[in-house]
């Protein structure tokens, strides 16, 4: 009896460590440069930190990907640039993040990208990726 609550109480703890990996990511905010581009400062920039800053930072760029700067974002990675101004379906990163190209990032245990900011990410490129 004693060892089922206590297995229970372990499962209760591991349902509660996952509910808050699951939910840990800030809502996207859309910010806007005053000539209605996505502003890479305030929007693609926070998005990327919350969604891959564990893994592509300025100390731990996995895949050689440092996406913690946009000097970083626009060198990409051991395989090449990610990022093609202009051409979103053409975007290394887009594949991943949509999970239509090698590799799929995040990787599926670390959960997905927001939609709002794989949209948000999108409109950028396509707007032509700028450092605005
Ligand atoms: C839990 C760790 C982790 C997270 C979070 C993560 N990545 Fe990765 N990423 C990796 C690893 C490891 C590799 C290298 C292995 C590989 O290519 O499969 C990689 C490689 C990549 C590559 C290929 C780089 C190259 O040139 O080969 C891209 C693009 C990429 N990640 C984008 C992203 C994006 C965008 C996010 C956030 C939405 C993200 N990753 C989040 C671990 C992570």
């Amino acid at each position: 009896m004693k060892r089922s609550f206590l297995f229970l109480g372990f499962v209760i703890v591991l349902i509660g460590i996952w509910g808050c990996g699951a939910s840990s990511s800030t809502p996207v905010k859309v910010v806007k440069t005053a000539d209605g581009k996505v502003s890479y400062s305030q929007t693609i920039q926070p998005v990327l930190t919350d969604s891959c800053g564990s893994c592509h930072s300025e100390s731990r760029a996995k895949g050689g990907l440092n996406l913690a700067s946009y000097e970083g974002l626009m060198k990409g990675g051991a395989s090449g640039v990610v990022v093609i101004a202009g051409n979103a379906d053409e975007s290394q990163i887009i594949g991943s993040v949509e999970r239509t190209k090698e590799p799929h990032m995040p990787p599926s245990f670390a959960g997905d990208m927001p939609t709002q900011g794989i949209a948000a990410l999108r409109q950028w490129i396509t707007e032509g990726a700028l450092n605005n």
